[in-house]
């Protein structure tokens, strides 16, 4: 981080996209939640929701396929379809039923995977979406650390839905005076959260992804994907495995 924290007061910063992450990633010594909304982190937290002990992200489909040889379940999306030949997409609402409970599977997407590989010299690397927003918010808490809200963004490009919730993640910490010491991205991502969260699926109606998904027939995916508190689970990333803060 480009300044010391003040004292005890923790910094929050919002990372509008992966190709910022270099300019505000000065310090290992953070929290890094890695969001996804549409669908990425939303999906891996329904699917720890329905009981999967592991999961690896890996960033490329040559690794994705590496893996699915040695007989792992792999699932892999591009561009919000499932890949061909491979087990499973991104959809949360695929894992509802506990399929994959107690096993370690492996997922690449377009963005979410590769924001997580991105992070992943951070001491903490934790997912985050509205499905767990209240328990990543104390794991944050919790963990006492300057904070990174690194939006995964479309391909290096900004997007509202993650700046969504990492506005909603940054008005509920900063209520905490231990979490005092915001910059200007998390001022904007706090005010665009205000004005959009009484009606956040209208006032995505017109973002890119949001229009892709229902051009693909997956508006309920949409509608998970911004319901809170689905879960009380906070993934987090060991070593190049996400688990379960409860295991
Ligand atoms: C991603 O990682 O880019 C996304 O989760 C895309 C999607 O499947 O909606």
């Amino acid at each position: 981080m480009s300044e010391e924290s003040s004292g005890n007061t923790k910094k929050v910063e919002v990372v509008l996209s992966p190709a910022l992450f270099p300019a505000y990633f000065e310090s290992t010594d953070c929290t890094v939640v890695v969001i996804d909304v549409f669908r990425a982190t939303s999906a891996i937290c329904a699917a720890f929701e329905s009981g999967i002990k592991g999961l690896i992200p890996v960033a490329n489909l040559e690794e994705a396929i590496k893996y699915k040889s040695e007989g792992y379940k792999v699932g892999a999306e591009r561009n919000a379809e499932v890949v061909d030949g491979f087990d499973f997409g991104n959809s949360p609402l695929g894992f509802k039923d506990g399929k994959f409970k107690g096993e370690t599977i492996v997922l690449t997407t377009t963005n979410g995977t590769k924001a997580v590989d991105v992070a992943k010299s951070a001491a903490n690397v934790v997912i985050g979406s509205f499905a767990n927003l209240t328990a990543v918010c104390e794991y944050i808490e919790k963990a006492d650390k300057d904070v990174l809200l690194f939006c995964a963004g479309w391909k290096d490009r900004f997007n509202l839905e993650d700046t969504l919730f990492a506005g909603a993640v940054a008005q509920k910490i900063t209520q905490n005076l231990r979490f005092q010491n915001i910059s200007d991205s998390t001022i904007a991502a706090i005010n665009m959260y205000d004005a959009a969260k009484t009606d956040m699926y209208g006032f995505l109606g017109s973002s890119s992804h949001r229009k892709r998904l229902s051009r693909l027939n997956m508006e309920e995916d949409v509608i998970y994907c911004l319901s809170l508190d689905q879960t009380d689970i906070v993934p987090v990333l060991e070593g190049d495995i996400i688990v379960s803060n409860k295991s």
